[in-house]
């Protein structure tokens, strides 16, 4: 089976899209940028890379991709580096394959001589003039695609990659061929910290990736034995009980159907499956958190209940962290200081519950975690602490500043 039978396809989602993107504006996202949210695992990558990249090549650009979370041991700095590299080295096949022949490592485009591995960040040349002679040597717009560009601003190269391509952007839509940005992230929390009026793209257009819906859920009854018991209406609601996520609608769906899917309550069956792979997704996560130290616990906890799900360490929010440690904690301490909450939360990043970005700033690191927490009452202990709405506070090595 290959993979245009196992997903839905958005055509037109990806030509709207892919039509603003390609279009001459000098406004919007054909100048700016487009980055795009939605929810985990409701189908970003599989949308950018099944239907947004072809559609974008259909109007005659050369799509680079970067993935920022394929492997997290690389620098997101090093990845959007390399991905730059590798365009140039797949349209430089010719003339690197004569240097190299010769013994030569540099090589030139267009009277413009460098090697490959002198492209990037802080080196001889600039991401911006590599993509610059890129552009003039195709003749055609660059489309880059960053999945999950909220990690470039997890650390300092990264956050210098996004600047370069901040000024990439402006230099090849100014005087080349073009550069589009497309960035997509799971939470629009950290996504608009990208955004911001400090950051490198400002004035980028934000838009939420639509998720799956009816069309989708037509698509799955036409290709499965679902009886009439099951019409699109139910299994549209049964979808979104799913968290709109397809691999657990449709696991649930088969693994149901295997058993015959009954009478006229087959929806309880599948509602039932559906709620049980749903409790699932966060019971690891779960099981960590009710294992950590009350300190880490405490800070967690309070940081769920926060709508924007900043930490933060105004002297109320730190004295919601010290009560909510001490419900957890057999003994009560009468402090918390500075650091043991900075290490607690360095213990939370490693953990993966919470993310940091360079400047300081953490939110826990899945929205979607901190729904299940209220929903499991693991967040009960919070109820009634003074402070546990936060201010947003930023801690950076220089100290702390309100942002
Ligand atoms: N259009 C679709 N039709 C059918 N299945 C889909 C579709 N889109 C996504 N899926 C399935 O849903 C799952 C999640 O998809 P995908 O990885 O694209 O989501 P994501 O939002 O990028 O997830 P993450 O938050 O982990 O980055 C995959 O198993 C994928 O095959
Ligand atoms: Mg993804």
């Amino acid at each position: 089976m290959n993979v245009s039978e196992t997903i839905f396809r958005r055509v037109q989602l990806a030509a709207e899209l892919a039509d603003e993107l390609m279009s001459n504006s000098r406004t919007g996202m054909a100048w700016s940028g487009l980055f795009l949210s939605a929810p985990r695992r409701t189908g970003k990558s599989t949308f950018l890379r099944e239907d947004l990249q072809p559609a974008l090549e259909r109007r005659g650009a050369l799509v680079l991709v970067a993935d920022l979370w394929k492997n997290s041991d690389v620098d997101p700095g090093d990845v959007i580096v390399d991905t730059v590299r590798q365009a140039l080295a797949a349209h430089q096949g010719v003339v690197a394959r004569m240097a190299r022949a010769v013994g030569l490592e540099r090589f030139g485009i267009g009277g413009f001589s460098f090697s490959i591995d002198r492209v990037g960040l802080g080196k001889g040349v600039a991401l911006s003039d590599a993509l610059a002679e890129l552009s003039d040597r195709i003749r055609r717009p660059i489309a880059l695609i960053i999945d999950e560009a909220q990690q470039c601003m997890a650390t300092r190269r990264g956050n210098n990659a996004m600047f370069a391509l901040k000024a990439a952007r402006d230099e090849l839509n100014f005087a080349h061929h073009g550069l589009r940005i497309i960035a997509t992230g799971s939470d629009h929390v950290k996504l608009r910290m990208l955004l911001g009026s400090r950051e490198a793209f400002f004035c980028a257009t934000e838009r939420a990736l639509p998720v799956l819906g009816r069309d989708y859920v037509d698509w799955f009854r036409a290709r499965h034995d679902i009886p009439d018991t099951l019409g699109p209406d139910v299994l549209e609601r049964l979808f979104a009980r799913a968290g709109y996520r397809p691999e657990v609608f449709e696991s649930a769906a088969i693994a149901v159907g295997r058993q015959g899917f009954g009478g006229p309550n087959a929806w309880v069956s599948l509602e039932r499956t559906i709620d049980e792979l749903m409790a699932n997704v966060h019971a690891p996560a779960m099981r960590t958190v009710d294992e950590l130290p009350p300190i880490d616990g405490a800070i967690i906890r309070v940081m769920a209940t926060s709508y924007e799900m900043f930490a933060g360490f105004s002297a109320e929010t730190m004295e919601a962290y010290r009560r909510v440690m001490n419900r957890l904690a057999p003994e009560p301490s009468a402090r918390l200081d500075y650091p043991e909450v900075e290490r607690a939360l360095e213990r939370l990043v490693s953990l993966r519950l919470v993310w940091r970005s360079v400047l300081g700033l953490h939110v826990v690191e899945d929205p979607t975690f901190a729904v299940a927490m209220r929903k499991a009452g693991m967040l009960d202990v919070v109820k009634g602490t003074p402070g546990a709405k936060l201010t947003l506070v930023t801690s950076n090595k220089d100290g702390l500043s309100v942002a």
